[in-house]
């Protein structure tokens, strides 16, 4: 991706959206109604709206270092709370990715700085998970389950929020997701919240 071509790629962009489509970006500026809001890693090979064919006005995304939900993170928790409460989204999805850096390095006790209390949020998972974890001999795959189970814990912590527990009694669905690197498919993890929810539920439940 060269930066210099850019602006001529935007160029051939808007010519070729308006040749389908003369008011597109007028009939796009009038406003959004996306019925999904993302939650991914901010990895470059793992793009929103590619993986998903979304189109612009489709999908409300938000993206950083291993797809986390942090609560004090005023930065997800204000995504949440505007894609829930304003834009009215019927589906939360978690996505995260096999070979992911971020989980990889949280797996490696090692001083990275800044990185540091990011990480430990996903190191916290695996203090959760450490003996399903440290009992896979593969080191790929254990990295990998990390990614499956982190997606999992990122929707308890979606789940915690009252809003959105408020919008579930509504019809709101999460759903932990999985994109695989190594043949491009988008895995549903088919989360059982019931169960997973089941002896978590008389704490974080704030709606009652
Ligand atoms: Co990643």
């Amino acid at each position: 991706m060269k930066l210099a071509k850019v602006f001529e790629h935007n160029k051939n962009w808007v010519a070729s959206r308006l040749a389908q489509d003369e008011n597109y970006f007028n009939e796009l500026a009038q406003g959004q109604s996306p019925e999904i809001l993302y939650i991914g890693c901010s990895d470059s090979r793992v793009t929103a709206e590619e993986l998903l064919g979304a189109q612009p006005g489709e999908v409300f995304v938000h993206r950083n270092i291993a797809n986390m939900v942090c609560t004090i993170d005023m930065n997800t928790t204000a995504v949440l709370d505007y894609a829930v409460e304003h834009l009215k989204v019927k589906h939360i999805v978690v996505c995260g990715h096999y070979n992911c850096g971020g989980i990889k390095s949280a797996m490696i006790p090692k001083d990275l700085g800044l990185l540091n209390p990011w990480l430990r949020n996903i190191r916290d998972v695996y203090r959760l998970h450490s003996e399903e974890l440290n009992a896979i001999e593969n080191e790929g795959m254990r990295y990998n389950r990390l990614a499956e189970l982190n997606v999992q814990e990122q929707c308890v912590n979606v789940v915690k929020n009252p809003f959105v527990q408020r919008a579930m009694e509504n019809g709101l669905q999460v759903h932990g997701w999985i994109f695989d690197l190594f043949t491009g498919k988008l895995i549903d993890l088919e989360i059982n919240f019931d169960k997973v929810l089941k002896d978590i539920r008389q704490i974080y439940n704030i709606t009652e």
